[in-house]
């Protein structure tokens, strides 16, 4: 079995994953294995030169059928970011990163295009939805990774979702474009740390579906999570579920998923220009 990332994916994974063969070896590739998200920035500015070069990054990511339907709100405006970081005080990192940018789905620009064109359709469609949101994640993703490779840190932001209305008064969104996450970006403080992933077991299925394993490989998840650093301690509301004698990340998140997030989320995209529809066939 080679050796090759052994350190990188027992810290990813906490467990030897087993690559039988020789991979390439690629310092990249470790850092990405390494990464994770930053909540606490240095006081270090970040010039504008490279949050541009961030953001052509962000957008060399791939894109649906080259409809391009991401879009970024760069928040410079002290008080317009004050205005929205207001809105979320338990995560003052809002606020605080040198840098806040919005990833946006972008469903109206390729509207536009058929007004432009005279070739009108609608994108109102759950196509139209999903393929502006999965364009927005894939440029998130993107620049966040370039971000990391060098030496940046960076926090995804959705809970702009659960205060949608406001959000979207303060970045003046028009209709059919809706915040998919905001993103802080920023010389990390502090070294952060690696989160424990579910090993491949629970998330690869070969050929069909099969999560008949799926109790077992949690079970012992828990536990190596446990094992690198405990949460017992830090039971989420005890009041409602009790205090928990193993308490892990299984435990953890099916309390969290109790919440629910993201409530008026659907209602205010109806209101902003979604149907959800099937799409009409096209003409004949
Ligand atoms: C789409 C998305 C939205 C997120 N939203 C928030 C958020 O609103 N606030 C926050 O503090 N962290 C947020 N996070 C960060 C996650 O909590 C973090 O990624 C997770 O704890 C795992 O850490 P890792 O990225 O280092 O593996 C978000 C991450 C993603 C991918």
């Amino acid at each position: 079995m080679t050796e090759t990332y052994r350190d990188e994916l027992r810290a990813r994974f906490g467990l030897d994953l087993g690559l039988d063969g020789e991979v390439p070896d690629d310092a990249w590739l470790r850092r990405v294995l390494l990464r994770r998200t930053q909540r606490r920035y240095a006081d270090r500015p970040v010039p504008e030169s490279l949050v541009r070069l961030l953001l052509a990054a962000a957008f060399s990511a791939s894109s649906k059928s080259d409809f391009q339907q991401a879009s970024v709100i760069w928040l410079k405006d002290r008080v317009r970011r004050d205005r929205l970081a207001a809105l979320f005080p338990d995560m003052p990192w809002i606020g605080a990163a040198p840098v806040f940018l919005v990833f946006v789905g972008d469903a109206r620009r390729l509207e536009k295009l058929g007004e432009l064109r005279g070739h009108r359709q609608s994108n109102r469609t759950l196509e139209g939805f999903f393929n502006a949101t999965i364009d927005a994640a894939l440029a998130l993703q993107t620049c966040t990774l370039a971000a990391e490779t060098l030496g940046l840190g960076c926090c995804p932001i959705s809970v702009l979702r659960n205060r949608i209305a406001e959000v979207a008064e303060i970045l003046e969104l028009p209709d059919k474009v809706f915040p998919v996450a905001g993103l802080c970006l920023g010389y990390p403080a502090q070294p952060g740390f690696i989160s424990m992933r579910l090993p491949l077991d629970a998330t690869v299925h070969i050929d069909r579906y099969d999560e008949a394993g799926l109790p077992a490989v949690v079970d012992g998840y828990d536990k190596r999570r446990d094992a690198r650093h405990s949460i017992r301690d830090r039971q989420r509301a005890p009041e409602r579920f009790g205090t928990a004698d193993f308490y892990g990340w299984s435990e953890d998140k099916a309390r969290q998923a109790m919440n629910p997030e993201g409530v008026g989320f659907a209602a205010w995209l109806r209101a902003h220009g979604f149907t959800f529809d099937e799409p009409e066939p096209a003409p004949r």
